[in-house]
């Protein structure tokens, strides 16, 4: 059985000042008139038969959660709380422990909570096409053909003869997030997938890999657990237990050293929206290429992304921009800065 584990700790700080600390940009209706969490949930109506959901996320967000989760009518398996981020690693190893007690022999689906796939039906393909290879030990990714050296991702290197379709191919080489001019090269040299951040493995593989690149890690994520409370759908982990793991990424701790990665190409519409831009790209645009979104007058405005919240934002003479209003800030960039965004939000936070 494949059980989803969705992953919703995220800050979403490149997506200020809509996505907040108490309400990161998963939690909101970004992209659709649902959640990007819920639409992480609704995806999984191209799995048929997988098992109960799970979430893993920050305690601050356990009600936004649990009524986003139950909205959707999916079942659920349980909510893991952790006290505070220590990366995605631990967060998916306290979810494969957790599993492996309740669903012994379960394949766990790692799905992050804040991405956009256009094409359910070919997401619910490739994880199929994955399994086989999953439950045979191995730890499957899910690559997307390169547009642009982005330094923002994993990179994973493939044959591409592994044969056409979705077959899985052994992974060569996991490089995650590279400096520019590797990227470049890898665009260059071909045969190389953005990771797409989902995982397939089965619960007992990954923790055996941990064994082997993160003993520290596993071992304090199994105090946490041990040492979990449990409260009606709610896991708390137990925070001295948890705070004392290494903080890292499923990237760097486990996918960068593994020897058993594999790769099903993922070719179903997919973006991480991870920034302003990526936003404006996925939404349909007007005749100027324009995105709006509330109570909006442009004059003379094109290829921009324009989001009032709470009022008339009007604008005129502009091109390649991002203004978004909210009722306490707005932003007004440029669209080819707007990585940078993170730059404000780090400033702020010292301020503050
Ligand atoms: N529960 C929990 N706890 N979830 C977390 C935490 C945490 O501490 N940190 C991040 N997440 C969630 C995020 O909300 C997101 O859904 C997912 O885990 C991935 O984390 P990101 O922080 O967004 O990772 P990334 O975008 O830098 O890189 C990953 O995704 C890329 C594709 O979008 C990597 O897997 C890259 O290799 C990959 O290319
Ligand atoms: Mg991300």
């Amino acid at each position: 059985m494949i059980v989803p584990v969705i992953l919703s700790g995220g800050a979403g700080s490149r997506l200020w000042p809509l996505s907040r600390a108490l309400y990161p940009k998963q939690l909101l209706p970004l992209c659709s008139e649902n959640t990007m969490l819920q639409d992480t949930v609704g995806r999984l109506r191209d799995l048929p038969g997988h098992g109960p959901v799970y979430c893993v996320c920050n305690e601050s967000h356990r009600f936004l959660v649990a009524e986003q989760l139950r909205a959707t009518g999916v079942p659920v398996g349980g909510i893991i709380l952790e006290p505070v981020g220590r990366n995605t690693a631990p967060a998916a190893a306290v979810a494969a422990m957790l599993l492996e007690r309740k669903h012994p022999g379960a394949l766990m689906l790692l799905l992050p909570a804040d991405h956009v796939i256009a094409d359910g039906g070919a997401f619910g393909a490739a994880i199929e096409a994955g399994a086989e290879a999953a439950r045979e030990g191995g730890l499957v990714t899910f690559g997307v053909v390169p547009t642009a050296p982005e330094t923002g991702y994993g990179y994973l290197k493939a044959p591409a003869e592994g044969g056409e379709g979705l077959r899985p191919r052994k992974v060569e080489q996991f490089v995650e997030k590279p400096d520019r001019k590797t990227a470049e090269r890898y665009l260059e040299s071909g045969g190389y997938y953005w990771n797409s951040g989902i995982f397939l493995f089965s619960a007992k593989a990954f923790q055996g890999e941990l064994q082997l690149h993160a003993p520290e890690m596993l071992a304090a994520c199994k105090r946490a657990l041990d040492g979990a409370s449990e409260d009606l759908d709610f896991l708390r982990l137990d925070r001295d237990a948890f705070i004392s793991s290494p903080s890292d990424s499923i990237d760097y701790a486990v996918m960068e050293k593994t020897e058993h990665a594999f790769l099903v190409p993922l070719d179903a519409g997919w973006n991480d929206v991870g920034a302003w831009s990526a936003l404006w790209s996925v939404h349909e645009r007007d005749g100027s290429g324009n995105v709006t979104k509330g109570d909006v007058l442009l004059q003379d405005v094109s290829d921009s992304y324009i989001h009032a919240s709470s009022r008339l934002v009007a604008a005129v003479g502009l091109e390649h921009h991002i203004i978004v209003e909210t009722c306490d800030a707005v932003l007004v960039a440029s669209k080819d800065r707007v990585q940078d965004v993170k730059l404000l939000v780090d400033e702020l936070k010292k301020q503050n």
